[in-house]
Parts: C-alpha cells; sequence; structure tokens
C-alpha cells in the first residue's frame, strides 16, 4: 500500500531521488515525448511540474511503495489566482481573464500522474484525499481540474466527486473541465 507525503515533510536525503522518480513519472505518462530541443523540453517540465516544485512545494504530494520509491505524485496549488502562483497560472494558455473569472469558487487546482504498472490499484484517490483535506484546512472554496475532453482521466476525477463544468468558449472542445465545491468544516 503506498503512502504520500508532501515534499516538504520527505527528509532532505531522500528528496531529489523521490524528486527525480517523480519527474520519470511525469514524462512517462505525459500526452508529448518528442520534443524541438531541449529548451522546448525544459519549458514543458517547468510549466507543468517545475512550477509547483518551486512554489507550492507544500502541495507537491509524492506517494511511495514500500520500498521507498515513488510511485505517483500530485502537483497542486492551493490559491491559482494568487500573486505567489502567478507564474503557474502565466504559462498555461486557457487561462484567459473570463476562464480565471468563472472559477473564482474554485481556485485550489492541481496535476497528477501514477507511474504506469501502478495505476488503478487507489494510489491516485489517495493522492487527491490527501490534497483534498489540505484545501479544506487552508480555507480553499473548490477545486478545477483541466483535463482532455475525451480523457480516461475524466471518469477518475468523477469517482473522486468532480463533476463537468462547460462555462466558457475559450475552453477549447479538447480539453475538459470538472470543479469540486468543498463542503467546510
Ligand atoms: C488518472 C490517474 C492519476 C488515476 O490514478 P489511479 O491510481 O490510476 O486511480 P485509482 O486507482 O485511484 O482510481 C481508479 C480509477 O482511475 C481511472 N483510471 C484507471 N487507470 C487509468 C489510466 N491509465 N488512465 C486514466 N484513468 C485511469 C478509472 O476511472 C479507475 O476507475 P475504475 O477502476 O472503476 O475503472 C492515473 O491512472 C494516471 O496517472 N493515468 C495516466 C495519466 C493521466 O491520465 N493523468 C491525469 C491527467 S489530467
Amino acid at each position: 500500500m503506498a503512502i504520500t507525503y508532501p515534499l516538504t515533510a520527505i527528509d532532505p536525503s531522500e528528496r531529489d531521488r523521490l524528486v527525480a522518480e517523480a519527474t520519470e513519472i511525469f514524462f512517462a505518462t505525459a500526452n508529448t515525448s518528442a520534443f524541438n530541443s531541449p529548451i522546448v523540453k525544459k519549458a514543458f517540465y517547468q510549466r507543468w511540474f517545475g512550477n509547483y516544485l518551486d512554489l507550492q512545494p507544500l502541495s507537491f504530494f509524492i506517494a511511495l511503495d514500500n520500498e521507498r520509491h515513488a510511485v505517483g505524485y500530485l502537483a497542486g496549488c492551493l490559491d491559482s489566482f494568487s500573486d505567489e502562483c502567478r507564474p503557474i497560472l502565466d504559462g498555461m494558455a486557457f487561462y484567459t481573464k473570463n476562464f480565471r473569472a468563472a472559477l473564482q469558487d474554485f481556485p485550489s487546482h492541481f496535476h497528477i500522474n501514477v507511474k504506469p504498472g501502478q495505476q488503478g490499484n487507489g494510489i491516485g484517490s489517495l493522492l487527491v484525499a490527501r490534497f483534498f483535506d489540505q484545501c479544506i484546512e487552508a480555507g480553499s472554496p473548490g477545486v478545477h481540474v483541466v483535463t482532455g475532453a475525451n480523457s480516461r482521466a475524466i471518469q477518475f476525477y468523477e469517482n473522486c466527486g468532480f463533476r463537468r463544468f462547460f462555462p466558457l468558449k475559450e475552453v477549447s472542445p479538447d480539453l475538459g473541465l470538472l470543479v469540486h465545491r468543498f463542503e467546510q468544516r
């Protein structure tokens, strides 16, 4: 059974190795594997992974197996619309002014990936539950995720309590937007 930790709770002696293993999972599950140049690859990494590590380490969760190897990660952002998180959103073209306005009640968001071969074993659900706890603790009213319109992950998100939310024409037909409102304790 996997256990999950925020990056900040992982002992420094293990942290670099686990981040490297999570990075491997990121590239193994990415929908792009061909990059025109190392610069393009680095920008892709920074946009979807590195910015979260740098700016939201408390909300970057890594799931470990019994041998303490990374089997999944969740790169979370507690308040997407805060000044602190601006570089995260600025890297993503679909966060237009109207799109941001429509998501005011769902300011948290995340990206999640589980290691191929380990998917379907409950690791993703565990990571999401940890992030939800943190969001509720921090007083976030809700969370959104953006994924492929026909992605198999949509069913996963619906199982986690999300509902589909297509409020704006700016969101490409290739993308699916889902939201979940937290019941405050
Ligand atoms: C989506 C993902 C994070 C879910 O984590 P997980 O640990 O596999 O999921 P859990 O075991 O907690 O939940 C199982 C549900 O996830 C979904 N799921 C399982 N394997 C999946 C896969 N390879 N891709 C997408 N969704 C998957 C199914 O809805 C499944 O429910 P079911 O068993 O009733 O069919 C993980 O499967 C994954 O990384 N997939 C590939 C990359 C991806 O789609 N990332 C999300 C991009 S937005």
